[in-house]
């Protein structure tokens, strides 16, 4: 984390069951609202825009639901494109690019994401 980014508090720790459902946050990316979404897989939390990498649009197919039934795979209901839950690459499926990330951290049971140049809390 560089000094220019900020943590903002996201959601307790025991909110992300792993392969279970993200809990989705809003925030301003390129000067837009826009969606973000924070899972669990492996034990690890991740997070992403919520923005298919095949046409710009939310893909969980059920509020809050990106896992595929197999639980490896994060799914875009639209189209099925498919992306790696570690680290958002296309890996099947109509998808031209990979999600983009967001950071986040985990520590002392809460999980927080950081801004980045282009991605600021609504409010900001
Ligand atoms: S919009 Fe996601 S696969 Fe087409």
């Amino acid at each position: 984390m560089t000094d220019l980014q900020t943590a903002i508090p996201l959601c307790n720790s025991r909110d992300l069951v792993d392969r279970g459902d993200a809990v989705p946050f809003d925030v301003l990316y390129a000067g837009r609202t826009a969606r973000g979404f924070a899972i669990r897989y492996q034990g690890q939390v991740y997070a992403y825009l919520n923005q298919c990498g095949h046409i710009p649009m939310e893909m969980d197919y059920q509020p809050n639901r990106f896992f595929d039934h197999s639980g490896q795979w994060l799914m875009c209901a639209t189209h099925g494109a498919i992306y790696r839950p570690e680290t958002g690459e296309c890996r099947g499926g109509p998808c031209r690019t990979g999600l983009i990330k967001i950071e986040l951290t985990e520590q002392d049971g809460v999980v927080h994401w950081h801004t980045a140049p282009n991605l600021k809390p609504l409010e900001f």
